[in-house]
């Protein structure tokens, strides 16, 4: 037996093959890796050689995953079962308008936008619909505040499974709703917020055997593992100083914590990176929970522009909590001004994401300011969505919607003649 499934809270273990999200104490669980046999095989050369691969028209998640180059220590089983796009393999930019605006001199941006459906989750819904394929499961299904049910809908769909998806009706941006529409998902508007819609879905999974890919399912987070684990590699092993991230049900959060505790573990990395989760403003549960030292477990009714962190209650805190522990990591909040401002730089500069996204760089640059973050530190932020996720809060704040607006760039109109468009462009020029 290489993995099982382990308490988080208790001693207690499950083969994998067990259908459950919780112990019977209510902890969540892990997907436990016996580390100790795996440290003779684990090392930069074997991860390094399947970077190399040849490009293939087939997907050969070993070479073109940036998700199954991992898969000792994530998902160990046959090729053949794999249910890859490929995802992962995203870059890392630099640049350095954003890197003076932040005020970092060694500043990287991991671009999880970047990913097949959009978004980071693809590197989780790989290997939770891999999963859900090794059980057999009938069904699917997740609550969402957009991504993940973005994400869930095209695995299910390349594997054959039905999908159904639960999202807090007229919570989530048109983009997103298109996709899990368009790859045939069964979509259930619920009235309510996220937090409500996440209740249901775990409800309605254990009443009728349905599985359940939101990120309480551990095997959705040890995809995302390879996040981190990327990043140092793209490093060449060289851990940063910081990875800075949104944080909304706190998957990232447990899941970097992870890879990091289990990377040093196995001697990938001799030291590791701070953790810096960033919450909005108007839904900053953990970031209020952590200024009691976590002494007091708040929820809050969330809201925010940034739709895809507007949870109130995070499934996943307790492993954020230990994820923090293992990493010296932080919390920190940002309001919806200073997350918007953020995505018009990150988007000025050519690279572009979505809201919620920007939390990380509008992050970066508080706690620099702060001096939390020393200008000389290396610190990778990531970007977990792409620009064309919700187009309609980036045409928003640039034609008035946002008072303050920093970096608004509104569209100019004008009568159809060459003299017209030359007082324009001559302005500008
Ligand atoms: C774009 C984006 N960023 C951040 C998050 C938050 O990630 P987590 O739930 O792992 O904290 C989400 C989750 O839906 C997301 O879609
Ligand atoms: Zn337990």
């Amino acid at each position: 037996m290489t993995i099982e499934l382990r308490c988080i809270k208790c001693p207690k273990t499950y083969p994998v093959n067990e259908v459950r999200y919780n112990c019977d104490c209510g902890g969540l669980l892990d997907v436990w890796h016996d580390l100790e046999s795996l440290r003779p095989q684990i090392n930069h050369a074997l991860f390094d050689g399947r970077l190399r691969g040849a490009p293939t028209p087939r997907v050969n998640p070993n070479t073109n995953s940036g998700v199954w180059r991992y898969q000792e220590i994530i998902l160990p089983t046959a090729v053949s079962n794999l249910v890859s796009r490929p995802e992962g393999n995203t870059p890392l930019y630099e640049h350095p308008r954003l890197s003076t605006w932040v005020g970092a001199n060694n500043f990287f941006l991991k671009h999880e936008g970047e990913n097949p459906t959009g978004s980071f989750k693809d590197r989780g819904m790989t290997v939770g619909v891999t999963q859900a394929k090794l059980m057999g499961s009938r069904a699917v299904a997740c609550a969402s505040t957009g991504n993940t049910s973005a994400s869930l809908a095209a695995y299910a769909a390349l594997a054959g499974i039905p999908a159904f998806i639960f999202i807090p009706s007229g919570k989530i941006s048109s983009g997103k709703l298109a996709q899990a529409l368009a790859y045939g998902a069964q979509t259930l508007q619920i009235e309510g917020d996220f937090d409500d819609a996440m209740n249901l879905v775990q409800e309605v999974c254990n009443n009728m055997g349905i599985y359940l890919l939101n990120s309480l399912n551990p095997f959705r987070l040890e995809g995302q593992k390879s996040i981190p684990l990327e990043i140092v590699q793209g490093l060449q092993w060289q851990p940063p100083d910081w990875i800075v991230f949104p944080a909304g049900n706190l998957g990232n959060t447990s899941a970097f914590g992870k890879a990091l505790y289990e990377a040093q573990q196995l001697g990938l990395i001799d030291k590791v990176p701070r953790l810096a989760a960033i919450q909005a403003a108007g839904a900053s549960p953990f970031y209020q929970s952590y200024q009691t030292n976590f002494a007091e477990h708040k929820t809050v009714k969330a809201e925010t522009i940034a739709t895809a962190i507007q949870i109130g209650n995070p499934v996943s805190y307790p492993r954020a909590i230990r994820a923090l522990q293992w990493t010296n990591g932080l919390v920190t909040s940002v309001t919806d001004q200073e997350i918007m401002d953020a995505k018009a730089m990150v988007d000025q500069v050519g690279i572009g994401c979505e809201p919620a996204s920007a939390a990380s760089v509008a992050g970066t640059r508080q706690l620099i300011a702060r001096g939390i973050i020393k200008p000389e530190e290396t610190v990778v932020s990531i970007l977990t969505g792409h620009l064309l996720k919700d187009p309609t809060s980036t045409v928003d704040y640039h034609t008035g919607g946002w008072p303050n607006a920093q970096f608004a760039n509104p569209p100019i109109k004008l009568e159809a003649t060459l003299e017209a468009v030359q007082r324009v462009i001559g302005k500008k020029l």
